[in-house]
């Protein structure tokens, strides 16, 4: 027989019974910390498009290939899902505590032909087998061609899994030391939920909010 004593120790919440706001609230609270995905993209047009996304995650190695999610927005797609099904390329940058500030700049919903990478004063380094722009700031960067998107739901949140091939990666000077990358020169920071970040070098935590 099954003990189920120790239910009782648990606040069940049936998913079905709350509103989708609070979904979101209770899944960033607890999955966590998250790296970050800073996505630079090019739409159909040639306008560049950078963003960060936490729903992200590496999926395998042969081939290599990244999945990050960004969800609906009420408006419907956001700037990044559109670039890559119009291009099907992407460059996933890493985040270190000094490109913190200008990442959660970029997170603001700019109009679509609005660059970020202007408003947030971060170098866009030509990549070398996608289109879309590597951040010269950022110590690691894969350059990534679109696999497949496979959606989840329909309106605000609904998932878009983006899943991208590494093409190749690229490493800040000293983070590669000839056979291997050096683990604690690569300092992610990763999301927490509110507006707290881990720094993982420091093991500190921070706080940053989003940009209005
Ligand atoms: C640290 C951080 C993580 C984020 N993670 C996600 C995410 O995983 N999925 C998502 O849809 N939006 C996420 N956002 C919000 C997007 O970055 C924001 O909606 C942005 O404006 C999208 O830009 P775009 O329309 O240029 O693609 C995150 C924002 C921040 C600051």
């Amino acid at each position: 027989m099954l003990d189920s004593s120790m239910s009782a120790r648990f606040t069940t919440l049936d998913f079905a019974d709350i509103p989708g706001s609070q979904a979101y609230d209770v899944l960033v609270a607890t999955v966590h910390p998250r790296p970050i995905a800073f996505v630079s993209s090019i739409s159909g047009a040639g306008h560049l498009n950078l963003a960060p996304f936490s729903f992200f995650m590496v999926g395998g190695s042969n081939p290599p290939s990244l999945v990050f999610s960004p969800t609906l927005s009420a408006h419907g797609p956001k700037d990044t899902l559109r670039n890559i099904e119009e291009t099907g390329e992407f460059v996933v940058n890493l985040v270190h505590r000094e490109i913190a500030h200008s990442m959660n700049l970029t997170a603001k919903g700019y109009p679509h032909e609005i660059s970020e990478w202007e408003k947030v004063g971060l170098s866009p380094l030509p990549s070398q087998l996608v289109k879309p722009p590597r951040v010269a700031e950022s110590l690691v960067h894969f350059e990534c061609r679109l696999f497949q998107i496979v959606s989840h739901g329909d309106g605000a949140g609904a998932s878009r899994y983006v899943i991208g091939e590494v093409l190749a990666a690229h490493l800040a000077e000293d983070l590669w030391d000839g056979q291997a990358v050096v683990d604690a020169k690569v300092r992610p920071i990763a999301r927490m939920g509110g507006p707290n970040y881990l720094d993982t070098a420091a093991l500190e935590f921070f706080e940053m909010k989003r940009p209005v």
